[in-house]
């Protein structure tokens, strides 16, 4: 059985094939896509706040004929607020469904119950561990605003601690030739240094700097990231200059025409609203290659049960 957890259940040859299938879907009528998962249940078990995440998968799993059901806020009002453990989770919800789509706050818990789930299991964002097919858009959107990955030199910036689609994004850069990362964070924000090392060994090129300023000029990718305030421990306490974090108009005078500005989003203000019209703004572009690209995902992993 295949489960889509870990940045580790990928490689390039998969995330090839899943851009391809995600072309296709792109452009295949509404009414054939209908009949790829038909007679499928996708449970979503959400257990931390999501728009995105959540709503593309409802929408992949419907737009390719599947059904859903679905626990929103199940940190609340699941079995979970009665001390229910994951694992039982996973075995009850997967006597009903064909697959679980799960956000939770604890990446290890998740681990833990992953061998109890007689069903395959998709991360949908892991505490601050791992948000892997956040990272399949993100990929999927380099591809199609540069015609490839290999090469790019991608600057992220922002909370690099606690965001969680940062640390899958490095892990899959990875799988690529060439790539050049710069971590621009305040010190509190930055990379853990296990992660750091972990993707050195990986074979990424990775240098640090200091402010967005230092390098605009010559990246092809900003990722930019909110800070993850709700996961801040008590003791930090941020004190930097937003500016040099922050893109605006003006940062944009000095960004290449070529190059692109990713944000998994939900935005809050570390990008100007007046950038979004700007063709480098690729941030809801993205949004959209999400949805084909869970299509494609769900597919691969539920398809080969009905076929
Ligand atoms: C991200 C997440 O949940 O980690 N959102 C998303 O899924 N697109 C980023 C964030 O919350 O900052």
């Amino acid at each position: 059985m295949y489960h889509a957890v870990s940045t580790d259940d990928l490689n390039r040859p998969l995330i090839e094939r899943l851009i391809q299938m995600a072309e296709t879907f792109r452009t295949t009528p509404r009414h054939i896509l209908r009949a790829r998962l038909q007679g499928t249940l996708v449970a979503t078990l959400f257990y931390e706040p999501s728009t995105r995440t959540r709503l593309s998968f409802e929408a992949a799993v419907t737009r390719l004929g599947g059904n859903i059901v679905g626990a929103e806020n199940a940190r609340e009002n699941s079995s979970a607020k009665k001390g229910e453990s994951l694992a039982d989770v996973f075995r009850v919800v997967g006597a009903y469904a064909d697959a679980i789509v799960i956000r939770h706050q604890d990446e290890k818990e998740m681990a833990l119950a992953l061998p109890y789930s007689p069903v395959p299991i998709i991360n949908a964002g892991a505490g601050s561990g791992e948000h892997p097919t956040q990272s399949l858009l993100d990929i999927y959107t380099l591809w199609k605003e540069f015609g490839e990955v290999d090469g790019l030199s991608v600057c992220m910036v922002g909370d690099l601690r606690f965001g969680r689609t940062v640390h899958s994004l490095l892990r899959v850069l990875s799988f690529f030739q060439g790539i050049q990362v710069t971590l621009v964070s305040p010190p509190e924000l930055a990379l853990d240094d296990l992660l750091l090392e972990e993707i050195k060994g990986r074979g990424l090129s990775v240098e640090t700097k200091e402010r967005l300023d230092d390098v605009i000029g010559e990246v092809d990718v900003i990722y930019q990231t909110r800070i993850q305030r709700e996961r801040l421990p008590a003791e930090i306490h941020l004190s930097y200059a937003t500016e040099d974090y922050r893109i605006s108009a003006q940062t944009l005078e000095r960004l290449p025409s070529r190059s692109r500005i990713l944000h998994p989003l939900p935005r809050v203000n570390e990008i100007d609203p007046d950038v979004d019209t700007d063709e480098r703004a690729a941030y809801f572009r993205q949004v959209q290659n999400g949805l084909f690209i869970r299509m494609a995902l769900l597919d691969e992993i539920l398809g080969g049960v009905l076929r």
